[in-house]
């Protein structure tokens, strides 16, 4: 037999996010905690259905109306309309003015993809290979890649996190943007900054406005976590409308996939932002391109979920009510942690674990210290040292603080 013709392809190496909760299913050990997922938990450590999800997935089983024919390309529009709505608020000028476009995409990675490869066609003429792309350091690890897939050649960093101070580097990311090519893209944390849940301040997102418009640099949103960071919709969409309401052209990614759980139904939405109406239906039209060769139609179901929702201003409230209880589980969460550690006396200040938002925090544990936690005592993180709070429980948060003690006092 003649060997295989893809006998030359090199494997790839695991996405490390999936490898470790894949390490954490294989381990016997009855200790075991996954703080590793990016996605929200219960106290008992198990995914949540939305009840206001429940109760519409029975609304929509019911409605006869409904059907299985393609949605239009570029998405079903009482999704795309109200998605955009809550990035940019009911009162939004933008909105009024007709100058804002929304794509149905699959998931925030999908929302990032589209707008990246309209991007490098289109943006500031129609060949931005060499236009720089800035993300932050530390980011999640998909925007690098998403943005080289879509054809960028200079993906570049932006100064963000102080690790001796365990906050925002202010003056390194003003000083990054003041030294960007003009028309440079930067990808911008809507609202609890994975991974270290660290945010500019409104005052600190002025500063950084203030820059890009007078440097011509391109915002572009990943509004991923909206209602995790603070538990409110819209204090978590402070930037976003602001950059609008100062007159910016730019792109939002929304993901629905925690806000709503409806992390496998794939549900986002790109919202475009531009001067006025004519420049948006230009833009669409060449969205809708890039959808037709992507995957030509998006999927209804989860799409429908959402656009139910907020269409109804009591299943609204009731989703407001149900991202209430995921956001202030993890705040419990995060002020039980930093308190067992603090009375337990372990070395290192742990007032970031309150100070930071959203899903993660950023612990500070260096790899030997994590490579610890996940061989001695089956605790499962990332080697960033970043952990996801909601896999933090009332019954583990002793052994993992007991855990996280026995590192940072036995490992330097
Ligand atoms: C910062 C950020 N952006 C985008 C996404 C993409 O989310 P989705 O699963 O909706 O594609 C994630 C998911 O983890 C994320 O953390």
């Amino acid at each position: 037999m003649a060997a295989s013709i893809f006998a030359a392809v090199p494997h790839s190496p695991p996405v490390a996010v999936f490898k470790l909760t894949a390490d954490f299913r294989e381990d016997s050990d009855s200790r075991k905690v996954n703080l590793g997922v990016g996605a929200y938990r219960t106290d008992e450590g198990q995914p949540w259905v939305l009840p206001v999800v429940k109760k519409v997935e029975q609304i929509i089983a019911n409605d006869n109306s409904l059907n299985h024919e393609y949605l239009p390309i570029l998405g079903l529009p009482e999704f795309r309309a109200n998605a955009s709505r809550i990035a940019l608020g009911d009162d939004s000028p933008a909105i009024k003015e007709k100058r804002v476009g929304s794509v149905q995409c699959l998931g925030g990675t999908g929302a990032l993809r589209i707008g990246a490869d309209f991007l490098r066609r289109w943006y500031n003429g129609n060949n931005n290979t060499a236009t720089p792309v800035y993300v932050s350091t530390p980011t999640w690890e998909n925007h690098n890649s998403v943005f080289m897939e879509a054809g960028f050649k200079d993906i570049r960093t932006y100064h963000y996190w102080d690790a001796a101070k365990r906050g925002l580097d202010l003056q390194g990311l003003l000083n990054d943007m003041e030294q960007a090519p003009e028309f440079s893209i930067f990808i911008l944390h809507a609202c609890a900054h994975n991974p270290t849940g660290t945010d500019p301040t409104p005052e600190q997102w002025k500063q950084i406005a203030a820059v890009m418009k007078r440097r011509s640099l391109f915002p572009f949103f990943d509004s991923a976590y909206q209602g995790f960071a603070s538990g409110s919709l819209d204090k978590d969409a402070w930037a976003v409308r602001y950059f609008v309401s100062e007159g910016f052209e730019l792109f939002c990614a929304q993901s629905f996939s925690k806000n709503f759980g409806l992390y496998n139904e794939r549900v986002g939405n790109l919202t475009v932002v531009g001067k006025d109406a004519d420049n948006v239906q230009r833009v669409l039209s060449q969205m809708e391109k890039i959808v037709r060769t992507t995957w030509s139609n998006p999927p209804s179901q989860g799409a429908r979920i959402v656009a139910t929702t907020l269409a109804s201003p009591q299943l609204f409230d009731e989703w407001k009510g149900n991202v209430k209880t995921m956001a202030d589980r993890v705040l419990l969460m995060r002020s039980e942690l930093r308190s067992r550690l603090e009375a337990l006396g372990t070395p290192g200040t742990w007032n970031h674990i309150t100070e930071q938002i959203g899903m993660f925090s950023f612990t500070g544990l260096n790899p030997k210290q994590v490579e610890y936690m996940v061989k001695e005592k089956h605790i499962y993180l990332m080697a960033s040292g970043r952990i996801n709070m909601c896999g933090l429980t009332t019954k583990n948060l002793d052994y993992v603080a007991k855990s996280i003690h026995e590192a940072v006092t036995k490992i330097q």
